[in-house]
C-alpha cells in the first residue's frame, strides 16, 4: 500500500530523511517512533504527497508520487486521512463544518453528511460541541476534531501525526480503540509518535526513526 525506495529529503540547511526504505502493506497498523526532529512529520508529509522527496521513489497504492499528475494526486489524497500535528482546523467554521468538509469535497448528499458528522462527533466525544468554533475548544478537543475530520470518509490510508499528544490517558485509550476499529474495517493506519506510553501498550509494528534514518 505504501512503499518507499531510497527516499531522502533535505531542507536548505538539514537532511530530514536519509535513504529510507519502507513497505507498509494494505491493512497494516504501524507506529513511527523517534525523538523530536527525527523526521516523523516529514515522512508522513512525503507519503501524503504534500512534500516531494529530494531523491528516491514513493508509491501509494502503486501510484508513483514522482510521476502523478496534480489531478490524480488530488484524487488520491481524498482517499487518505491526515491528522496534522497542529490540527489545521478552519477557525471561521464550526466543529461540525470542519468535520463535514471531507464529505463535502466528495460530493456526498446533505442528509448523509449530517448523519455521518453527528456519528463521528459522538465517536470522539464531542457531539455537544458541534456548534462551537475551534478556538472555543481545548487543545485536546481540537485534536479530536482533527481526528474526526480525518477518518469520516473511511480513508484507504490514515496518516496521524502525534494524534494523542494533547489527550489525557483515558481519552487516548478511546481514540486508539477508534483507530483499531477503522483498521479492522480495512484502513491502513500509520501513526507517528514519540509517546512511550502509546508504544509500550502495543503489539503493533513499530518503525524507529533516528536522525532521519530507520533503525
Ligand atoms: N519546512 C522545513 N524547513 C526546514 N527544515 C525542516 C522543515 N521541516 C522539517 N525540517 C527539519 O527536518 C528535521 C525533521 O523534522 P520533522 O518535523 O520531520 O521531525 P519530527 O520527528 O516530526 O519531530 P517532532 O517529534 O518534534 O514533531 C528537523 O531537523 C527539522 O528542523
Ligand atoms: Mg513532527
Amino acid at each position: 500500500m505504501i512503499q518507499l525506495f531510497n527516499v531522502s529529503k533535505s531542507f536548505a540547511s538539514s537532511v530530514a530523511l536519509h535513504e529510507v526504505n519502507l513497505k507498509i502493506r494494505k491493512g497494516e497498523f504501524v507506529f513511527i517512533s523517534g525523538p523530536s526532529g527525527a523526521g516523523k512529520t516529514t515522512l508522513l508529509r512525503l507519503m501524503f504527497g504534500a512534500l516531494r522527496p529530494t531523491s528516491g521513489q514513493i508509491l501509494i497504492d502503486r501510484i508513483n508520487l514522482n510521476r502523478v499528475s496534480n489531478n490524480r494526486l488530488d484524487h488520491l489524497r481524498r482517499r487518505m486521512g491526515f491528522v496534522f500535528q497542529d490540527f489545521k482546523l478552519l477557525q471561521r467554521n464550526t466543529i461540525a463544518q470542519n468535520v463535514a468538509i471531507a464529505l463535502e469535497v466528495m460530493g456526498e448528499r446533505a442528509g448523509v453528511i449530517r448523519k455521518k458528522t453527528r456519528q463521528m462527533l459522538r465517536a470522539v466525544g464531542l457531539e455537544k460541541k458541534q456548534h462551537a468554533f475551534p478556538l472555543q475548544l481545548s487543545g485536546g478537543e481540537q485534536q479530536r476534531v482533527a481526528i474526526a475530520r480525518a477518518i469520516i470518509n473511511n480513508p484507504m490510508i490514515l496518516l496521524a501525526d502525534e494524534p494523542t499528544g494533547n489527550l489525557d490517558p483515558e481519552i487516548t485509550k478511546g481514540i486508539m480503540l477508534l483507530f483499531r476499529t477503522i483498521n479492522l474495517r480495512g484502513t491502513t493506519v500509520v501513526i507517528a509518535t514519540h509517546s512511550n506510553e502509546l508504544l509500550r501498550d502495543t503489539d503493533q509494528r513499530i518503525i524507529h526513526l533516528q536522525r532521519g534514518k530507520l533503525v
